[in-house]
């Protein structure tokens, strides 16, 4: 008998230490759509989140090819590309925005492991200036508590670094409701603002703010997800986080949280692979309603480009191809 349960909790054994390891060198495409009246032309964005310096093939070649399918108008970096690590290297991380920074504009925003280089010094030596001096070459500009109009679109992109008490383990810190508005100066209510904000824990202060979009990540979507269900553990180790991943809703503001790309500390995934967020940005049409189901299917249109893209459904992609659908995306809402 005691041989048959140490045969099956070794069969349970290898089936885990399978998942987790295909689980942690794979990603997903996952789409979403937003409509608001102050878009004036459709826009298509890219999501990259906590890569962690990971390499999706020997140069990244299936992450860019995964980013060059869906053709975007622009890549945004929610922080955390790289790992800050004593004597860690950047070449993944640089790698890639090379390869990045003459195809799309990129919007980059730091995570907490590229403020963490600058704020400890005594640990990582010089690597934050070695890295701001290589992202100067490349022409890579960070939005550190900044923020980039693009006229013809109606939509301006936010950058916030919070500090670091913000980062805090086991609770949350209030924040001050003027905190956001000391850093970023008022959001421009005229336009639509998308902030880049790594830390997902405060999205209502982003919305109080002014955020009418929010891109985050930092949580790994929990390391270990429940197959259907909540995300384990959050970095500042808190059990089944309520922001763990996917979208959220806070007022008419949509935080939209990655899961991420790679990993660090604890290095796994389980029935949580990457994932690389495309997001249709889209004037509101007139001819729809505030809860319409529109568009095509994402699995008939993904990867074209019509000057009519309309809101597709939320699907997922393997970085391999392979898709599929999620819940149908409602629009009207934001
Ligand atoms: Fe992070």
């Amino acid at each position: 008998m005691i041989d048959i349960l140490i045969i099956i909790l070794g069969i349970v054994a290898l089936i885990c230490i399978w998942i987790i390891l295909y689980d942690s060198n794979r990603f997903v495409v996952v789409r979403h759509a937003l409509a608001d009246p102050r878009i004036k032309k459709p826009f298509r964005a890219v999501v990259l989140a906590d890569l962690h310096n990971k390499r999706y093939g020997r140069e990244n070649e299936l992450l860019l090819s995964a980013i060059e399918e869906q053709e975007p108008d622009a890549v945004i970096i929610a922080g955390d590309l790289l790992t800050a690590r004593k004597g860690e290297k950047f070449k993944a991380a640089l790698g890639l925005l090379e390869k990045l920074k003459d195809k799309y504009p990129l919007y980059y925003a730091n995570g907490n492991h590229e403020h963490r280089l600058e704020l400890y010094p005594e640990v990582y030596g010089s690597m934050a200036e070695d890295y701001e001096k290589e992202l100067t070459k490349l022409g890579i500009h960070r939005l550190v508590n900044e923020h980039v109009s693009l006229e013809q679109t109606g939509i301006v992109v936010y950058g916030v670094q919070i500090d670091r008490k913000y980062y805090q383990r086991f609770r949350k810190k209030p924040m001050p409701s003027d905190y956001l508005t000391s850093v970023l100066g008022r959001a421009d209510q005229d336009k639509y603002c998308v902030l880049i904000a790594h830390n997902p824990d405060y999205f209502p202060e982003y919305a109080a703010w002014g955020a009418d979009l929010v891109f985050s990540g930092h949580i790994h979507g929990g390391l270990v997800r429940i197959p259907g269900g909540k995300g384990l553990v959050s970095p500042a180790v808190r059990f089944f986080p309520h922001y763990d991943g996917g979208r959220f809703q806070e007022g008419s503001a949509v935080m939209l949280l990655s899961r991420g790309l790679g990993t660090h500390t604890i290095p796994i995934r389980m029935f949580n692979p990457g994932e690389l967020l495309v997001v249709e940005l889209a004037p509101a049409a007139e001819e729809l309603t505030p809860t319409a189901d529109v568009g095509e299917r994402a699995d008939e249109g993904a990867g074209k480009r019509t000057d009519e893209r309309k809101v597709p459904e939320e699907s997922e992609t393997s970085g391999k191809g392979e898709r599929r659908n999620g819940d149908t995306c409602k629009i009207g809402s934001v």
